[in-house]
């Protein structure tokens, strides 16, 4: 709270309170584009050359535009069944879950329920068939985070290359499917759109899929575990959870705020000198947003390090602020209600092995990589 906006050695800033993430969030001359920050744009170069950036990654005006057209199709307001026409699905999906752990004296939740569940949901809503996931999987795994760190840095940035040029293809191959033979799903409807707002060319819809299927592989997953871990180191949560099951929706936006899985934002840089909280941001800089620490800011939230399931006007900043808000929040919100609903009445007397878990590597993405429960 002293110091809500710090200047690191290698010049960058990181802002850690509420007001100063928000207004941030809010400001248009902090951009997303990587192009303006060197160390990133030459991290960009392990990507494939064909594959275009997303509009995570862009200002306005062309963020705008393709946002708005991927949104078109995806949810609230303008599709408000895609969305809340899955829960009987998700029910299912974790339903088979859960059952599947039946007669075991120790379940991992992350392999059993909180991977499987919104990887099969995100896989279903954009029609990638089954077959194709495990692959999927793989691309993603190498492209992400698990390149093994006793590789020398050149033959990292090739594994990496190798993984985005597959993905690449693979999304491409996906795109291709879709156009020749549409199904019920969110990549057809997006491939198949009227044109009346304008159109995502092969390229961007490329890259807007491959957005979709990561955002849904990577983050939910952290959610869902994270929420079911405090549950367990909370268990009159949990008893007032399965007394009272409408406290999951409060529960959630909670768990958003207490135990978020995206610690910050995608580095931005300041496009112009911006003056915040008595520093000034020189033009040129990068800039973390870390969103996580915002949600612990006690200036913002009383008891800020305490989980309150009902915490009355909790605007936390679990899915960001502004243009770049989360586009697939009311999908991550309805999967970990589902989840934790069914977790808590199914599982009897569920206890943690392991306090804490095991995490996984990412700076980013917080969130157990196993979590073994007797
Ligand atoms: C953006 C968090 C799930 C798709 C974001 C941002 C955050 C976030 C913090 C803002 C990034 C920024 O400001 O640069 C989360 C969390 C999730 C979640 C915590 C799960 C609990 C999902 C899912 C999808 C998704 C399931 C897709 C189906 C996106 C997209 C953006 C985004 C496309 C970019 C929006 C834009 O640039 O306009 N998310 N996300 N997210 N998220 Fe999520």
């Amino acid at each position: 709270r002293r110091t809500p906006v710090s200047r690191l050695e290698d010049g960058s800033y990181l802002v850690t309170t509420y007001a100063e993430n928000l207004a941030l969030l809010h400001d248009p001359r902090l951009s997303s584009d990587p192009s303006h920050n060197p160390q990133f744009a030459a991290a960009m170069e392990e990507l494939s050359e064909d594959m275009q950036p997303s509009f995570l990654q862009m200002d306005p005006p062309e963020h705008d535009r393709q946002r708005r057209l991927a949104m078109r199709h995806f949810g609230p307001p303008h599709q408000p069944e895609r969305i809340a026409g899955l829960e009987p699905r998700m029910i299912e999906i974790v339903t088979g879950l859960i059952d599947g752990m039946a007669g075991k004296d120790r379940i991992d939740v992350v392999d059993e329920l909180a991977y499987p569940f919104p990887v099969s949901v995100i896989c279903e809503l954009l029609g990638v068939p089954p077959e194709d996931r495990s692959e999927f999987r793989k691309w993603v795994d190498l492209a992400i985070e698990t390149i093994d760190p006793g590789l020398d840095p050149e033959t990292q940035q090739e594994k990496r290359k190798e993984a985005s040029t597959e993905l690449f293809n693979f999304i491409s191959n996906l795109v291709e499917r879709h156009r020749q033979s549409p199904g019920d799903d969110l990549l057809s409807a997006m491939v198949a759109d009227d044109g009346s707002e304008g159109r995502l060319s092969t390229g961007e819809l490329a890259s807007t899929g491959l957005l979709l299927l990561i955002a849904g592989h990577e983050t939910t997953v952290n959610l869902i575990s994270n929420g079911i871990l405090t549950l367990l180191r909370h268990p009159q949560a949990l008893d007032r959870l399965r007394q009272d099951p409408e406290l999951v929706i409060p529960m959630t936006e909670e768990l958003l705020r207490f135990e978020p899985p995206v610690h910050f934002v995608p580095i931005r840089t300041a496009l112009d000198d911006i003056e915040i909280a008595g520093t000034t941001i020189a033009a040129g800089s990068p800039v973390t947003l870390v969103l996580a620490a915002a949600n612990r800011d006690p200036g913002r939230f009383a008891e800020a390090d305490r989980f309150i399931p009902d915490r009355p006007d909790n605007q936390h900043l679990g899915f960001g602020s502004g243009i770049h808000l989360c586009f697939g929040a009311p999908l991550a919100r309805l999967e970990t209600q589902v989840a934790l609903t069914e977790f808590a009445r199914r599982i009897r007397n569920p206890r943690l092995a392991e306090d804490p878990p095991p995490y996984r590597p990412s700076p980013i993405l917080r969130g157990p990589l196993h979590l073994p429960v007797d």
